[in-house]
């Protein structure tokens, strides 16, 4: 209901503020922003299996990489896979491996570059520049030209890229367009240490976070000895960051797990794993991998619209119970209050589950309910990166691209890229719980798609070779027509 809500907020402002006669023109270009490329035919400027075509867009540059699999009306996933500071796309390719089609046989990757190389996400970020429209006009424009299932969205990201990919989380529109969400090594940041950081405007950046949906699907991947964006607390000049342990939680709470209800316990002793109760879910952790990875995962329940308004209802009681302590005159009122409102919640629980699917997952014990909604794992003895990592017995040591070597007894392997992609293929949004679309679509960046780069240049670059002719300037033109 908020939701639709803040659709009909963005539209109206969009049109209030739109010149008299672009008002029909902005209609036309959200009609047109369908899933269409399914039915056109394919002519993209880049081959099945690779290697990365890097494509202008606006004035940013992306690469991206179709999978083998990839058929012009089968719907593929996509996932956008944001790279470190001082990192470019080409080098974030590299290290994650994410186009890799041996592991990544079926998703199409983009790696966006940052401006100027700063994301929004940087503690020094550039507030004028705005990642996550970007993000909504590349999703646009991209679904236009290619078969893109929009139920199979997905970010990942490293370092400060991955803080993009807190922000998406973050985001009323992006938590529902994209389905799940992954991050190695993120640079997560609190505040200012000054008293000027109250009206710090990173700052608010960072304390405000509203996604839309619950839950939440996130993956982080930590490294114990990274020195760049510390697990712990650390202060780096005048920024300080959140210990991951605190990030954890706090996203543990927006999916609605509630807070702890009890001390760590383990269920089987023969297991090294430990259980930790929580209001609305749980949290498993315990040390794999020979000791030298650690992994905890939370399970939140799904609850039911009745749980959810008794949840709401039972808050206002404790609320009602807390005034009374302070005077006796107020007393008999709000305890008035309390069982009227009671009698409302129940009323406005029958009502909204009259309305809403019934979900058989509500009716098993709340225990066996719901997903596992956040999955972190820590590194032991490995810095800065993303880790693909064979595991001897007292060292970690990165292996290099391409397909991990095979584990043996002593020397299991992590590898993130299989993470990230597992993680992914195993979520996919439906379509009541997605965005319809992007009302923030930047159509005069994507009057600019796309003027692809001389393939040999890096995009590290920064130099556009110019526009190149033949079937991809056509291309480039009938978009400009069609939009
Ligand atoms: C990024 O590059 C700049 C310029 O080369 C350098 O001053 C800075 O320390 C680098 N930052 C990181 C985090 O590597
Ligand atoms: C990583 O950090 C741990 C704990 O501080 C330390 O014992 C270990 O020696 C470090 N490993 C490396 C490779 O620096
Ligand atoms: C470490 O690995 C070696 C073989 O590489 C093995 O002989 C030894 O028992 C291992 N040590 C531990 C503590 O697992």
């Amino acid at each position: 209901m908020l939701l639709t809500q803040f659709f009909h907020l963005l539209v109206i402002g969009r049109l209030a503020t739109a010149k008299s006669s672009s008002i029909e023109k902005t209609v036309d270009k959200v009609e047109f922003t369908k899933n269409n490329g399914c039915t056109k035919p394919f002519d993209f400027p880049a081959e099945l299996g690779g290697p990365s075509k890097g494509i202008q867009i606006g004035n940013r540059k992306v690469r991206i990489t179709l999978p083998k699999n990839y058929k012009q009306d089968v719907p593929a996933p996509l996932i956008l896979a944001f790279h470190d500071k001082n990192m470019t796309a080409s080098e974030m390719e590299e290290e994650s491996q994410l186009s890799n089609s041996v592991l990544n046989p079926d998703s199409i990757v983009l790696y966006p570059e940052s401006f100027e190389n700063k994301w929004m996400s940087d503690e020094d970020a550039n507030l004028k520049i705005d990642d996550k429209k970007f993000v909504g006009s590349v999703i646009d424009g991209l679904s236009d030209q290619l078969c893109i299932d929009p139920n199979r969205i997905y970010a990942a990201g490293l370092g400060v890229g991955a803080g993009v990919v807190h922000f998406l989380a973050c985001d009323p529109l992006f938590s529902k367009r994209i389905s799940a969400f992954a991050m190695t090594n993120p640079a997560l940041y609190a505040g200012l240490l000054s008293p000027r950081g109250v009206k710090d405007l990173i700052t608010l950046r960072w304390q405000t976070c509203k996604p839309s949906r619950i839950p939440i699907r996130i993956l982080e991947i930590h490294s114990e000895n990274n020195t760049v964006n510390h697990f712990r607390a650390v202060t780096t000049g005048e920024r300080r960051r959140i210990p991951v342990v605190h990030w954890l939680v706090e996203w543990a709470m927006r999916n609605g797990c509630g807070s702890a209800a009890g001390n760590p316990y383990m269920e089987d002793p023969d297991e090294p794993m430990y259980l930790t109760d929580l209001e609305g879910g749980t949290i498993h952790e315990g040390a794999i991998h020979m000791g030298k990875l650690q992994r905890a995962y939370y399970k939140c329940y799904e609850r039911s619209p009745e749980e959810i308004v008794a949840g709401f209802m039972q808050t206002f009681e404790k609320l009602d119970q807390g005034l009374d302590k302070d005077g006796e005159a107020d007393k008999l009122e709000s305890k008035d209050k309390g069982e009227e409102g009671t009698k409302e919640g129940t009323e406005l629980s029958k009502k909204i589950a009259e309305k809403v699917k019934h979900n058989p997952e509500w009716d098993k014990p709340k225990k066996e309910r719901g997903i596992v909604s956040i999955m972190h794992y820590f590194v032991k003895n490995n810095g800065h990166g993303w880790p693909r990592v064979s595991m001897k017995n007292g060292t970690t040591e990165q292996f290099g691209p391409g397909v991990a070597p095979l584990p043996t007894a002593d020397a299991p392997i992590f590898d993130s890229t299989v993470e990230v992609l597992e993680w992914f293929r195993t979520h996919k949004l439906s379509d009541e719980a997605r965005a319809p679309e992007n009302p923030e679509r930047d159509d005069e960046v994507l009057d600019k798609v796309v003027d692809e780069l001389d393939e040999d240049e890096d995009a590290k670059s920064g130099t556009k070779t110019g526009e190149t002719k033949g079937a991809k300037q056509e291309m480039a033109d009938r978009i400009k027509d069609e939009l």
